[in-house]
């Protein structure tokens, strides 16, 4: 059924890794890293023929997805998913005698129950900030949504990703008129190479598709899951614009609880984890990111030069700033740049993302005028969203951020 060949065979078969939680182990990319450069070379510089726009397409067509690339047997990637030497000499450590164990938990955990008492609401406030200042990633614990929900959800997308191949790619389209689509790639076409990741988005605000649009498998799990992270999402987005020194109901009243979207990922096993990335180094767009992922791990945020991992804890919800708040908080916050290795292990891995973007999209947003001043004068420009949004969706997710592009 599935016509794409294979014609760049480079290296060994990956050993695979059985445990879970050491799949993305430095030590191991780093010995591979001869091996990375080699291959990439190899690749910019043979096989003139090579179509690889009639590859992707082919590809796109099948609807087969990652998924089904190693379900049909490959034990090497096609050649369009190979990433640039550049990109994938970064993806070993750069300071790697450094004791791992210093840098492994550097993303912060914040317990945010009992926010009802003053004191402990500041004490939290300020944890929130900090991660936000320094990181923009941070991950959460005791925050009210029942473990087993979080499991149901992670449970109900690998259902839906697991589907027999022909079940699951009648949701297989590249647009979202339904608020529901199944593919690989949202940026297949943009980008310069593809990674090893399929995903279910869905659209889930203002208003959820209709229930029979939202596939069986995973139906309640969404409906149930989108209300959890909207609670979630609106406690946030306090404790953000508190930790700001802004009004707590400052982003709620620019409707940014109110357009959500879902980014359902699968990671399955890559047999060549060091020849390309489960998603390409990229920031999130929205105000807000609050993402479930499973223990499989993979995961990592920039910090200087290095990247650090954001490492499965159990229970906890990972939460990262999006780029229209480090506009409107004029630089105060960190919308970082993020990535996620590809996964070689043979489980797969999976996350959810949700985020949290402006229903009022042809408001102007810029810095909030309260964290100007003669000091701090506005880093950026108004803009409207919708211009924002269109610019994001026609560029590969290549970390080149859109702040950029806003800059005063
Ligand atoms: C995203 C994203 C990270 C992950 O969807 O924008 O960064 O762990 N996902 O899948
Ligand atoms: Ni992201």
């Amino acid at each position: 059924m599935f016509s794409i060949q294979f014609p760049l065979r480079i290296g060994s078969t990956h050993s695979h890794h059985k445990e879970h939680h050491s799949c993305h182990s430095k030590t191991g990319s780093q010995k591979r890293n001869r091996k990375i450069i080699m291959a990439a070379t190899i690749n910019d510089t043979t096989n003139q023929e090579y179509d690889r726009s009639k590859e992707v397409r082919q590809f796109d067509d099948s609807k087969i997805g990652v998924k089904g690339l190693i379900d049909s047997g490959i034990t090497s990637i096609p050649k369009f998913f190979i990433h640039s030497a550049e990109t994938l000499s970064d993806l070993k450590p750069k300071r790697s005698s450094r004791l791992p164990d210093s840098e492994s938990n550097l993303i912060p955990t914040i317990d945010i129950s009992g926010l009802e008492d003053s004191n402990r609401r500041s004490a939290v406030v300020d944890k929130v900030g900090r991660a936000c200042r320094e990181f923009g990633f941070f991950q959460v614990v005791n925050h009210g949504v029942p473990l087993e929900v979080l499991d149901r959800t992670i449970g109900a997308i690998k259902g839906f990703h697991e589907l027999p191949t022909e079940e699951k790619m009648r949701w297989y389209r590249r647009e979202m008129g339904t608020g529901v689509s199944f593919l690989s790639n949202v940026d297949l076409f943009h980008s310069k190479a593809a990674s090893w990741r399929d995903t279910l988005q869905m659209t889930l605000g203002p208003n959820l598709p209709e229930l029979e649009e939202i596939p069986g498998v995973c139906r309640d799990e969404l409906v149930d899951w989108n209300q959890y992270a909207k609670q979630l999402g609106e406690v946030l987005m306090e404790l953000l614009c508190e930790g700001l020194g802004l009004n707590a109901g400052k982003l709620k009243d620019l409707t940014f609880l109110d357009a959500r979207t879902m980014a359902a990922h699968y990671y399955p096993y890559c047999p060549q984890p060091d020849l390309t990335v489960g998603i390409m180094s990229h920031t999130d767009p929205g105000v807000l990111t609050v993402l479930l992922q499973d223990q499989i791990g993979g995961l990592q945020v920039k910090h200087g030069e290095d990247w650090v991992d954001v490492k499965p804890v159990p229970g906890a919800i990972v939460i990262n700033v999006g780029d229209i708040l480090q506009i409107l908080s004029n630089n105060e916050y960190k919308s970082n740049e993020h990535r996620v290795l590809a996964n070689g292990c043979q489980e797969p891995r999976i996350s959810i993302a949700i985020f949290f973007n402006p229903l009022k999209r042809d408001n102007l947003f810029g810095p909030f005028p309260e964290l100007i001043s003669p000091e701090k004068p506005a880093v950026y420009r108004e803009f409207v969203y919708t211009d924002y949004i269109k610019r994001f969706f026609t560029k590969e997710l290549d970390g080149k951020s859109l702040t950029n592009y806003y800059k005063l």
